[in-house]
């Protein structure tokens, strides 16, 4: 079996960390999202993937080569133009030998694949499309169908009073190489508001396949750090995530680091990172390699990625850091700020919530 990844998107949700590295190479716990997918796809059994990429694409390459190191075979289709989520699929088609996985590659999911190939065995459809239920359906695409699983209609973002159903598409299917005649070439194409419904409406079965699986979309700042504290609060296992676990296997730590007095657990300290005494890191707090931290400060909530300062008295609540930040002594950055790449947040700061922050560009020197 193969499996298609999408992985072209820009991401402008999750920007500015965006502008520096695409959102499949996007680090959960200190490794980029898409070698957690690919370590699922590993297990599943599956080990020839196409990637179907379009922005910052060499990032990728660099980082995943033709994927001997994780013991599969990658293959690299960048597109020129963004093409969509089906004009994707179609823009690899001469890769595909038979029925294939179709990724979304921005979902966290235990969603057990081999499950799925099962189900999609046994209905003989055309595809198969995994779903979840939520509580408010209004900003997702609904699945219908009948007492057969099979599908009936979609429905896109339905106001949360009339939505038909809960049940809503998690962005993973299994679909025979038939699917791909269904999409145009050349153009930009979406497969869940255009495709599935020309399928359905041309009566092919497609499938629900219902789980009730921990899922979540990292597409968007506050979900990325839904998601880290998630499994941080143990209700998605991610393996592996560091070694060895200590405080009740609840303070993970990864390589070598000197733990301070004031860790407040659940939390995550990755390799090299120098947290200076009378500093409290957590609870709920993530931090990359390399990353230090001053006598005084204070980091909950948040995400820091690798070789950030964070100098002493500053408080980082509720935010996303990327990598190489720097925030001077006493600055206040809280609830869901996000700073991308390299920026600098000037001492006494109070940065106001929600804010974007990008590094203040080079100027040029007479
Ligand atoms: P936003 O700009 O924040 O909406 O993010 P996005 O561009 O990634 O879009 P979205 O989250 O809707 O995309 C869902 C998945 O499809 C992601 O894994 C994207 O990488 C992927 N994707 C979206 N559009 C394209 C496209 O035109 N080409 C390819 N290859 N993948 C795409």
């Amino acid at each position: 079996m193969q499996a298609v990844v999408l992985v072209g998107g820009e991401g402008t949700r999750l920007r500015p960390l965006t502008y520096g590295t695409p959102k499949p190479m996007v680090p959960i716990f200190g490794v980029p999202f898409l070698e957690r997918t690919l370590s699922r796809l590993k297990h599943a059994g599956i080990d020839e993937v196409i990637l179907a990429a379009g922005y910052l694409p060499q990032a990728i390459r660099d980082h995943f080569g033709d994927g001997s190191r994780l013991g599969m075979r990658l293959t690299y289709v960048v597109e020129s133009e963004p093409l969509g989520t089906a004009g994707a699929l179609k823009n690899v088609e001469e890769h595909i030998t038979g029925p294939f996985f179709v990724l979304n590659g921005d979902v966290l999911t235990s969603l057990d694949l081999r499950k799925m190939m099962d189900f999609h065995q046994r209905t003989g459809g055309v595809g198969a499309l995994h779903s979840i239920r939520v509580d408010d359906p209004s900003a997702f695409g609904c699945i219908v169908h009948d007492d057969r699983s099979r599908i009936t209609s979609f429905v896109e973002k339905p106001p949360r009073e009339t939505a038909p159903t809960n049940e809503i598409n998690a962005g993973t299917y299994l679909l025979s190489r038939e699917v791909l005649d269904a999409i145009p070439a050349g153009r930009n194409v979406s497969i869940e508001r255009e495709t599935f419904p020309a399928l359905i409406a041309a009566g092919a079965s497609l499938y629900i396949y219902g789980t009730d699986d921990y899922w979540i979309d990292i597409g968007r700042p506050e979900h990325y750090l839904r998601a880290h504290r998630d499994v941080l609060d143990g209700r998605l296992r991610l393996d592996p995530l560091a070694d060895p676990e200590r405080n009740g296997g609840r303070l993970w730590l990864r390589g070598d680091v000197d733990v301070p007095e004031g860790i407040r657990v659940p939390a995550f300290v990755a390799d090299g990172a120098s947290l200076s005494p009378g500093a409290v890191i957590g609870p709920h707090a993530v931090l990359g390699e390399r990353v230090i931290v001053g006598p005084g400060a204070k980091i909950a909530l948040s995400v820091v990625w690798d070789d950030a300062v964070i100098e002493g008295g500053a408080q980082i609540l509720g935010s996303i850091l990327a990598d190489g930040v720097r925030v001077g002594r006493n600055a206040y950055v809280h609830d869901g700020t996000v700073v991308g790449h390299e920026a600098e947040i000037a001492a006494e700061t109070v940065v106001e919530p929600h804010s974007r922050i990008v590094a203040e560009p080079a100027v040029a020197q007479a």
